[in-house]
């Protein structure tokens, strides 16, 4: 059965996301330097050493970019706040930074389109990462600074705000397994990051609490279904913590106020002294949980490793352009075993899901039929899930546009929307037209 509009509650919020560094241009309005242009800027880290200097010049071109969410029918926009531009050197404030996000605030309101903040998606500024970044503990308290900052600035018109994205990537991809800004496999300061970062979540909470926010306050945690790569017991074991490392790490520090057994195993040496007593803290309650999901992979036990111990294997599903298998049981799996062993029936949006392709312009169109599937099998999961009794409220197609793909840099093409990066022009592929032919079935041709 095809899904469609009537599938959904009529209050399910549909909107996209797109963030700061991917889409704005760093060189326009003043913005400070991030970790993110110094670790594009050495070889080796990014493809082509592409950064977000100019990216899809959104800081420009947003009323166009804000034109395309409302034109394809979507009610809500995810957007984040970059802290570089906001606080340059991470502590004092440019006041060119806070008028742009409040122009643009205004500009979603006047298109009817809600909202939806996130204050971290991963661009440090470069004073702070000169201090040690998210190893550093005072990273924490000058984010909650920032938080404070910002929603001054913007809290009274936002209509949701996240305080951290995929805390995973902030932590373990980035200083463990070296593949984003700062780059590091260090497991001290992996272990520090994966701390800290929660505490900067829960330090930001009270900070917004008290200053009264109306927003209804969460944070975006990324899941991937962790598989074991054959029935033995020790690639299951590998999975388990696997899965205790990317899954329920961030998840139980704020619901459960302390840190999986299988995870603390190989971290617990490498922590800050006294992290138990920060455990209140980033227990803080949430008013909502942002669910990004994508994937899964394949673990088996690497007994030539030291701890984790876990290689991934290359699984048979078909993938996308990212060489992500496609699996959208596992959507269905996460918002069950959210709402059944950890948020109840706390609200949860699908802040994230949405594929890369290797798309085409031809006679000045796209076509991507592989994303429209993609996209409608995971509404299709989430709907499952919805049956099922998790409390899913809405549901963020990633990406808008085309954008950076971080170490990927330019290649890999997430949008809706196709970016022709030399001229900047954006084309609607034909993902865009599919999906708001669901949106407004009666409107469509
Ligand atoms: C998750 C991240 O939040 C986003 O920045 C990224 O582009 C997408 N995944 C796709 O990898």
């Amino acid at each position: 059965m095809p899904i469609t509009l009537q599938d959904f509650p009529a209050d399910f919020v549909f909107g996209a996301a797109t963030a700061a560094y991917q889409i704005e241009g760093t060189a326009a309005g003043g913005a400070g330097p991030s970790h993110w242009d110094t670790f594009a800027a050495t070889p080796g880290n990014v493809i082509r050493a592409e950064d977000g200097a100019v990216a899809c010049d959104h800081y420009h071109r947003w009323p166009e970019d804000l034109d395309l969410v409302q034109a394809a029918g979507l009610k809500a926009y995810r957007f984040s706040t970059s802290w570089p531009r906001v606080m340059p050197d991470g502590v004092t404030v440019n006041p060119e930074g806070l008028d742009f996000y409040d122009r643009l605030v205004d500009g979603m309101l006047a298109r009817g389109l809600a909202p939806y903040q996130t204050l971290y998606h991963w661009d440090l500024p470069s004073a702070l990462a000169d201090k040690g970044g998210w190893a550093n503990r005072d990273t924490a308290l000058r984010f909650a600074d920032y938080a404070a900052v910002i929603t001054d600035r913007i809290g009274d018109r936002v209509a949701s705000i996240a305080t951290i994205n995929e805390p995973w990537c902030v932590a373990w991809l980035s200083h463990f397994l070296g593949i984003h800004a700062p780059g590091l496999r260090d497991i001290r300061a992996a272990a520090r990051a994966m701390h800290h970062i929660l505490l900067a979540h829960g330090l930001a909470v009270q900070r917004l609490r008290e200053m009264d926010t109306r927003a209804p306050l969460g944070i975006v945690l990324n899941f991937e279904h962790a598989t074991p790569a054959t029935d033995s017991a020790a690639d299951r074991a590998a999975a388990a913590r696997q899965d205790a490392i990317y899954n329920r790490w961030f998840i139980e520090g704020i619901t459960r106020q302390s840190y999986p057994d299988l995870a603390l195993a190989g971290l617990a040496p490498y922590l800050p002294d006294g992290w138990q007593s920060d455990m209140a803290i980033i227990g803080q309650p949430l008013d909502w949980l942002g669910v990004n999901y994508y994937t899964r992979t394949l673990h088996r036990h690497a007994s030539d490793h030291a701890w984790p111990a876990t290689a991934t294997v290359t699984g048979p599903l078909e993938k996308t352009d990212m060489g992500w298998e496609i699996y959208p049981e596992g959507l269905t799996y996460f918002l069950t075993r959210l709402h059944r062993d950890y948020v109840g029936n706390l609200p949860m949006y699908v802040t994230e899901n949405g594929m890369a392709a290797a798309d085409q312009m031809i006679a000045g169109a796209v076509d991507d039929p592989a994303r429209t599937d993609f996209l409608f099998a995971h509404l299709a999961a989430t709907r499952d899930a919805m049956a099922e009794g998790a409390n899913v409220k809405g549901f963020f197609y990633w990406s808008l546009l085309d954008n950076y793909e971080w170490a990927a840099g330019y290649e890999k093409r997430f949008g809706l929307v196709h970016v022709d990066y030399p001229s900047q022009k954006r084309t609607p592929k034909a993902s865009y037209h599919a999906l708001a032919a669901m949106l407004a079935p009666e409107t469509a041709k």
